[in-house]
């Protein structure tokens, strides 16, 4: 029996499946959802998939706005507030960029003021209007998370908006969606969810119930993500990407991440790296500096990725990089070596370090990022 002490929220209803975005129309109808509001980028519109979500909502009164960027910045959000006002609901539909904008808007519509009147924890007054976050790819997790990360270009800065009230109302998540995702982008994402899942089994605030579904994940990832990004098309491996990216992002939002997420925000403020890669260049280096605080659970995470030993489990995160065609190393993506401090010091003033299970200090912190340079 579990003794320590936890709590578990999940606000989100889902609907999961091959074709459960054919649900949709029905729960507008069912809520007397009539006006609405689709949050997209230009990416899914050129993908199709936009075209498939309005043929259901024929007969409603919807306007779209596609100006989202990936690292989505407040101005392209806020782009987008005199749209939403009035609107019964917002739907987003896209990768993390999509919905964690289409979140930080619906505290704005809802609450008033701008984007970052919401940075930082709870600083959403009360509950949101509806919400429904259809993602298009297989790794943040956002449909069901408490937060949303908006970029501050003048600070070169991701930031982020927690709250539970951010959190969609409805989730749905349908693997067809996927199907057409270039083999980067399935890779990219596919290795946040997995740095999701390994950062909250190790974090501070680890719970039981995140702890199970987090193991589940980090064994899907390791047994779908290669043959997803090699065979695109292969429906099994993409629900499973789904279903591993949903349940390790309900782990998160209850267990929460740690320093690979603080070194991969930096990144991806200041290089506008695409988080996935940034996540996935930070890992096991995150890993080798906490396995000995908690080397139990590195030893459960290599059993997930079928390693035998924790040190293993790090070697097969790498080898899993490799194989999906990701670069290893922070001078493969352009970042330059005059740099290392500054990334340290972003990565050191941003919150989810705090629930890494092993502090740094700033010169250990800046060795292990010039490790991975
Ligand atoms: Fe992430």
């Amino acid at each position: 029996m579990q003794e320590a002490f936890f709590s578990f929220e999940l606000p989100t209803r889902i609907l999961f499946g091959v074709g459960a975005l054919g649900n949709l129309r029905l729960e507008c109808d069912t809520h007397g959802w009539k006006s609405a509001l689709i949050v997209t980028d230009s990416g899914v519109r050129q993908a199709g998939l936009l075209e498939r979500l309005t043929a259901q909502l024929e007969g409603l009164d919807y306007a779209v706005y596609d100006g989202i960027l990936p690292n989505p910045t407040v101005q392209c959000i806020e782009g987008a507030v005199a749209l939403a006002q009035g609107r019964d609901v917002l739907i987003a539909l896209g990768g993390g960029s999509v919905l964690d904008s289409a979140k930080a808007l619906n505290a704005v519509k809802t609450h008033g003021g701008s984007v970052l009147h919401y940075e930082g924890n709870d600083a959403v007054p009360g509950p949101c209007g509806p919400l429904v976050a259809i993602p298009t790819t297989a790794g943040t997790g956002s449909e069901v998370t408490f937060i949303a990360m908006v970029t501050v270009p003048e600070r070169q800065q991701k930031l982020p908006l927690v709250s539970r009230y951010l959190a969609p109302t409805l989730a749905i998540v349908d693997p067809e969606l996927t199907r057409t995702l270039p083999p980067s982008v399935t890779a990219h994402t596919g290795l946040d969810a997995l740095t999701h899942a390994v950062e909250t089994l190790v974090s501070v605030s680890a719970q039981p119930i995140a702890d199970l579904l987090a193991l589940q994940a980090i064994k899907l990832i390791t047994q779908y993500l290669p043959m997803a990004v090699k065979e695109g098309e292969n429906m099994e491996a993409r629900a499973n990407l789904s279903y591993a990216a949903l349940t390790a992002g309900i782990a998160f939002s209850n267990g929460w991440t740690g320093m690979a997420h603080a070194l991969a925000h930096a990144l991806g403020g200041l290089y506008d790296l695409p988080h996935g890669l940034c996540c996935a260049l930070a890992l096991p280096a995150t890993m080798e500096f906490n396995l000995e605080t908690q080397r139990a659970k590195y030893e459960q995470i290599a059993q997930a990725l079928g390693a035998a030993s924790a040190q293993e489990g790090i070697a097969r995160v790498r080898e899993l990089m490799r194989e999906v065609g990701v670069p290893m190393r922070l001078r493969d993506v352009g970042v330059p070596e005059s740099d290392l401090d500054k990334i340290t010091e972003l990565a050191l003033a941003d919150g989810t370090i705090l629930f890494n299970p092993r502090q740094p200090s700033a010169e250990e912190l800046r060795a292990l990022v010039q490790k991975v340079f």
